[in-house]
């Protein structure tokens, strides 16, 4: 079954147990908690409620985007790729052919696990489709924030490549790196310090005054991470994470930002307005010109306007928005009203903002930091300022991306923990503790065969009903709803169910580690070195 047929999705879960609309959509874990979300990078990563993502951090629904993704991963198809940052510019690349790339990284404090493999697919997958591939080990940041010596980084980083490449990562067409060894990623990551403060930090992150520079510098390390694959030209990247470091996303997207020679905005006359702001001058404008279309429309003319004769029912954000607009306007007077494209200086050197004003079509006005172009899109604006820059030495950095996975609940119910064994499955496991451990695991099945037989199980808070859904069914969706819809409707038993989910497991581990075995023979032709010469502590 595909997504088409659904009629429900993880905002709306019914719980009807007639309903024959079922779906493969990974819900387990999902039920809502009375606890407020918190996104913290270095914190627990719990979400119990991932609907407040949408709301409390501006995160978007991925379902949104689905339609326009050429070929969607089953992670995307079932929903565990839930949330997504401004992912559209990367599906437009995909199907455009365009350049774009995808990085994700990987802190080295223990065996790389079943939850990982999530991510390390993601970028697999985004590879096989033509993007530039990064995975990167975020050494520097296990050392600064959980305190790993330099020897258990060095074992871990080996694991966690390894079992990269043996999910299919092409070494030859992406790239594998140690932040501690990236001078690229350093000198970037410095550039970018100079555009963030403490008082930032401490307010995304928390850190206070007992918070070690160290940690610091593997922040600005990851923002580099993040803008490392546009260092050669701008282009559409996502970065495939957990939601906990959707605050590494923000300050990135916002430090991108920050890096550009120009800013491009709309505005109407000499002063700057916000979006809301400026919906409601644009109103006034677009009443006035209709009227006049031969006149010059003034600012105080449009004040005058929103002041008397606006429909004292049109939209309004609020009050306060509309009152602001039109102290503006009447600030300006008899400035005339039109609407333009606005660059406005942030970083340019001279020469960059010259040439900008050389190369913009039109009519123009130029003044001490911004030009108004009249005759000019939005759109063909970016471009032209991007390209400028770019021309001029500059980055032309565009926002990174990112997409959002659920976590994956614990075999043993709870959360899934890097610390608690027999809460998750390691890529490295024996392939028999495999075996063992899905035997073990949580269900969500009824007190007895009988009950199960008359009300169903509960797939979607089943931990091993997510391991299909998650890993074992891979692509195959039929296989994923027949589990599900046999479960729900009492034809499927535990017992049975989970002995079939541990077999998989076991031959999953069993093939992973043949790979992981072969490609430990090639791991010396790779550019990457896990002995690091650093003084041992
Ligand atoms: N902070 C990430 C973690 O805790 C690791 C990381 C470092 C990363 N640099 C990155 C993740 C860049 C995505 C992109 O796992
Ligand atoms: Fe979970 Fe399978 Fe039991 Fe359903 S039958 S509750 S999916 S173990």
């Amino acid at each position: 079954m595909t997504r088409d047929s659904d009629t429900d999705d993880d905002t709306a879960p019914t719980d009807d147990p007639s309903s024959d609309t079922r779906q493969v959509r990974a819900d387990g874990g999902a039920a809502s908690g009375a606890d407020d979300v918190a996104l913290d990078p270095w914190g627990s990563a719990t979400v119990d409620d991932y609907r407040k993502l949408f709301a409390q951090f501006g995160i978007e629904e991925f379902e949104e985007v689905l339609p326009e993704v050429p070929d969607p991963h089953y992670l995307m198809r079932r929903g565990v790729i839930f949330g997504h940052r401004d992912y559209r510019p990367v599906a437009e690349a995909m199907r455009n052919d365009e350049p774009f790339a995808a990085l994700s990284g990987f802190m080295p404090t223990g065996d790389p696990h079943i939850g990982h493999k999530l991510v390390f697919d993601e970028i697999i997958w985004h590879q096989e489709r033509g993007g530039d591939a990064y995975g990167l080990i975020a050494d520097l940041e296990a050392h600064a924030a959980r305190e790993l010596s330099w020897d258990e980084i060095d074992e871990h980083a080996r694991n966690y490549v390894l079992s990269l490449l043996a999910l299919g990562f092409d070494p030859e067409a992406g790239e594998l790196y140690r932040q501690s060894s990236n001078r690229e990623v350093q000198d970037l990551g410095f550039e970018l310090g100079a555009k963030a403060n403490f008082s930032e930090l401490q307010a995304i992150y928390d850190f206070d005054g007992e918070t070690d520079v160290s940690h610091m510098q593997s922040v600005v390390t990851q923002m580099a991470d993040i803008l490392y694959p546009q260092l050669e030209e701008p282009k559409p990247t996502v970065i495939p994470v957990g939601p906990d470091q959707d605050p590494h996303m923000r300050l990135a997207r916002d430090l991108a930002a920050r890096m550009r020679y120009f800013k491009v905005t709309e505005a109407f006359a000499s002063f700057e307005v916000d979006p809301d702001e400026r919906a409601i001058i644009a109103e006034a404008y677009d009443a006035l010109s209709e009227r006049h279309p031969e006149e010059t429309i003034r600012c105080a003319d449009a004040a005058r306007y929103l002041e008397n004769e606006r429909d004292p029912d049109a939209t309004d954000p609020n009050a306060t928005t509309t009152d602001s607009a039109i102290m503006m306007l009447k600030e300006a007077g008899k400035e005339p009203l039109r609407p333009r494209t606005r660059f406005l200086d942030r970083n340019a050197t001279d020469e960059a903002f010259d040439a900008l004003i050389e190369a913009i079509d039109g009519e123009k006005r130029v003044y001490e930091a911004h030009v108004d172009a009249f005759d000019l899109s939005r759109e063909d604006a970016e471009e032209l300022a991007r390209q400028v820059e770019i021309d001029h030495g500059g980055y032309g950095f565009l926002a990174p991306s990112s997409i959002y996975h659920r976590f994956m609940t614990g075999l043993t119910g709870g959360k899934m923990s890097s610390s608690v064994p027999a809460s998750h499955i390691s890529l490295l496991d024996d392939p028999s503790e495999g075996y063992d451990k899905v035997k073990a695991a949580t269900t969500g099945g009824r007190e007895t065969a009988e009950e199960q037989r008359e009300l169903g199980g509960k797939a979607d808070e089943c931990p091993v009903y997510e391991l299909y859904a998650y890993l074992l069914a891979g692509d195959d969706d039929e296989f994923a709803t027949e589990v599900y819809e046999e479960c729900v409707n009492g034809e499927r038993l535990c017992g049975g169910c989970k002995e079939q989910a541990a077999e998989l497991m076991e031959a999953f581990l069993e093939d992973h580690q043949e790979k992981r075995a072969e490609w430990e023979e090639k791991l010396d032709e790779l550019d990457i070195d896990f002995d690091s010469d650093r003084k041992r502590r």
